[in-house]
C-alpha cells in the first residue's frame, strides 16, 4: 500500500501566462513550450521559468540552436554562475564546463547523486546541453527528492527530520582521478575541501518543501547513531529514490536542453551508449542569496572570536 498523499495539481493555466509548462509526471519534470531561447527574454518569462524550475524541480526544452553566450544567459536566470566542478572548460566560453564521452573516455557519472553536495555550499542547478547525443542510450534520469520525503510515513520523516550527514568527494571517483595525478594534487584537495554536514532533511526555500538530502556520489555517514542504523537507512533510502514514481526518464535529442534544481532532485547519466561519443555542455548556476567567499571568511572569524 502506498503512502501517496491525495495528488492536487499545479494549476498551470492559473499560474502561467507567458509560458507553458507541460508536466511528464503529477507535478514534477515539465517541458516548457512557448519560449524562443535564441531571443532575449523578457522579464516576465524570465520570472516564469523561475516560478517553472521551482514547481517541477526539472525543466525541459525541445533542441533550440542557442550560443554559448545564449546558454551563459539562460543559466543566469536562474542564479549567479557558479565556480562549477574540475570538469574541462568550453575555450572560448569558459562559464561552461564540457563533459565528453568517447571511445578513448568512457561516461563516469552512472550514478546517482546531487552536484556537489560535498561544499557547505552546493550550487542552486544546472542548465545542460546535450550536442552530440549517441545513436542510443546516453539517456539521463531525475528524481524528486520532495516527492521521495512526501510519500514517507509521518513516523519516519519525523526521525530523519532530526538527523544530519557528512557529504565529502573521497567516496567518489574523484578520488582516483585525483590520486592518479600524484599525492600532491590528491593532498591539496583533501586540505581545500574537507567534509561538509547537511540536514538530511532540508527545505527548499524556493518551493517550501522538504527534501531528503542523502546521495549515493556523497553521503558518507550520518551523524549520531550506531553505524549499522546509519548504514540501514542510508541503504533503504538509497532504494526509496529508485521508485518509479519518483522518477522521469529522459531520452535526448542533440541541441535538448535540461535545467534542473539541485536542491529537490538527484539525476543519474546512464553509461549505456560507450564506446560511443556524447557531449555535455553545462552551465551551474548559485542561489544569489548564498554569502561570498569573503562573506563566509568574515563569518567564520567572527565565529572564532
Ligand atoms: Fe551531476
Amino acid at each position: 500500500m502506498a503512502n501517496a498523499k491525495p495528488l492536487k495539481l499545479i494549476e498551470i493555466s492559473k499560474r502561467y501566462k507567458h509560458i507553458t509548462p507541460v508536466p511528464r509526471m503529477p507535478n514534477f519534470a515539465a517541458w516548457i513550450e512557448g519560449v524562443d531561447l535564441t531571443q532575449p527574454l523578457s522579464v516576465a518569462v524570465k520570472k516564469e521559468l523561475r516560478q517553472a524550475l521551482f514547481d517541477f524541480e526539472v525543466i525541459f526544452f525541445k533542441p533550440q540552436k542557442i550560443t554559448p553566450q545564449q546558454h551563459i544567459e539562460l543559466a543566469k536566470v536562474f542564479g549567479p554562475i557558479s565556480s562549477g566542478s574540475y570538469f574541462e572548460r568550453k575555450a572560448d566560453a569558459p562559464e561552461i564546463e564540457l563533459i565528453m564521452n568517447d571511445k578513448k573516455r568512457p561516461p563516469k557519472i552512472d550514478n546517482w547523486h546531487t552536484d556537489i553536495s560535498w561544499k557547505d555550499h552546493p550550487p542552486l542547478g544546472t542548465a545542460i546541453q546535450i550536442t552530440v547525443t549517441p545513436p542510443a542510450g546516453g539517456n539521463t534520469c531525475w528524481i524528486s527528492t520532495s516527492k521521495a520525503f512526501e510519500w514517507l510515513s509521518p513516523g519516519m520523516q519525523k526521525y530523519l527530520e532530526g538527523l544530519s550527514a557528512v557529504h565529502t568527494w573521497e567516496i567518489a571517483s574523484f578520488r582516483d582521478s585525483l590520486a592518479a595525478k600524484g599525492d600532491e594534487a590528491l593532498f591539496a584537495a583533501l586540505k581545500a575541501y574537507k567534509p561538509v554536514t547537511h540536514p538530511v532533511i532540508r527545505k527548499n526555500p524556493d518551493s517550501g518543501r522538504k527534501c531528503i538530502y542523502v546521495n549515493t556520489g556523497f553521503t558518507k555517514k550520518i551523524i549520531g547513531v550506531d553505524r549499522h542504523e546509519a548504514d540501514g537507512i542510508l541503504a533503504f533510502l538509497f532504494d526509496w529514490f529508485k521508485k518509479p514514481e519518483f522518477m522521469v526518464h529522459h531520452q535526448w535529442e542533440a541541441g535538448g536542453i535540461a535545467i534542473w534544481d539541485n536542491r529537490s532532485t538527484q539525476h543519474y547519466a546512464l553509461a549505456d551508449y560507450w564506446p560511443h561519443d556524447r557531449v555535455n555542455q553545462r552551465v551551474t548556476f548559485d542561489d544569489s542569496r548564498t554569502p561570498s567567499k569573503e562573506g563566509r571568511a568574515k563569518k567564520k572569524a567572527l565565529a572564532g572570536k
